[in-house]
């Protein structure tokens, strides 16, 4: 395969994931890095102390907790705010869809949830962690141990064959066994004969079966996918859908999922809608595993 390069000097990373500057591609495995450190004034953003044993964070419920988030980014035209004091808490194996009008900051809400998108105020808690109180490398490690994220637009790295993407975490981190891992994930996700296959010789439907076996392929305990089916044909994405949920399912992993389909919506716990950078309505659905309580500021 094509080597992940660790320079022996910095311990970084080093992956030809094709265009280096394609954030997606690489936060989706966990390489990106942003261009300069941002420090966090401590004042504003206390760091909740790690818990002491790992039974604490894996009983933490919720699983993830978001409390009066802003992200405000400066365009050419000015600020612009596109979260606006978002408040919300996840309860750990359930399953919540986040739907709303184009531009209604339902990605970059994904975004800060997972760590790829810094927000520009409030507090985000995952399993017990404060991620504002994590530097850059460690927030990477932390999001590649605890989340798998989906994108609509797959994102594989194109110079790997299906094997090699979804081997390229568990061998990331250190994992015996990532190729075997790997090709038992592909035949789950029904691509046992396409293993060798590159992604530009998969179609739409595969290379999204590929993305979901790398995603889930260090079991994370939230999967975070945004529109997973948007550049699929109905049929493909129902397939995409019914794989996703099915190994969510197995995996005992929370989901939370951004989709324009409400019938899609419909298949989860909770729904949320966004409107203008906040949660215009939240709706959980009858399964006591779903309880949940957001507030919108
Ligand atoms: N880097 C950026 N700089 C300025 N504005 C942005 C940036 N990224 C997104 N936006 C704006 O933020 C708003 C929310 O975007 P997004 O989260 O992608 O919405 P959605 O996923 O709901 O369509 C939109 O108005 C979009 O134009
Ligand atoms: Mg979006």
């Amino acid at each position: 395969m094509f080597p992940p390069y660790v320079s022996s000097k910095t311990g970084t990373v080093d992956v030809d994931i094709g265009d280096a500057r394609d954030k997606s591609t690489a936060s989706s495995l966990n390489l990106w890095r942003r261009p300069t450190p941002i420090s966090w004034p401590s004042a504003n953003f206390p760091t909740t102390t790690p818990p002491k044993h790992e039974s604490e964070a894996i009983l933490t419920d919720p699983i993830i907790t978001l409390d009066n988030l802003h992200l405000t980014l400066t365009s050419r035209a000015g600020p612009v705010n596109i979260l606006r004091g978002v408040s919300l808490a996840v309860t750990g194996g359930s399953t919540a869809a986040i739907v709303g009008p184009s531009g209604s900051g339902k990605t970059s809400l994904l975004m800060v949830m997972a760590g790829l998108e810094r927000a520009t105020s409030g507090r985000i808690v995952v399993r017990g962690r404060d991620l504002q109180g994590l530097g850059e490398d460690a927030l990477a490690v932390f999001r590649g141990a605890e989340m798998g994220i989906v994108f609509q637009a797959f994102h594989l790295v194109p110079t790997m064959t299906a094997l090699e993407n979804v081997a390229l975490p568990l061998e990331l981190a250190g994992a015996a066994g990532a190729f075997e891992t790997a090709r038992s994930l592909l035949d789950e996700v029904g691509l046992a004969a396409r293993v060798d296959h590159f992604p530009a010789e998969l179609s739409g439907g595969e290379q999204q079966r590929v993305a979901l076996a790398r995603a889930l392929s260090r079991r994370p305990r939230l999967i975070l996918a945004d529109e997973p089916t948007g550049n699929l044909d109905g049929k493909t994405g129902k397939q995409i859908v019914d794989l996703l949920f099915g190994l969510r399912a197995r995996m005992d992993a929370t989901l939370i999922l951004v989709t324009h389909d409400e019938r899609l919506a419909a298949m989860t716990d909770r729904v949320i809608r966004m409107a203008d950078g906040r949660i215009a309505s939240d709706e959980a659905r009858g399964q006591p595993s779903a309880t949940v309580r957001a507030v919108s500021q």
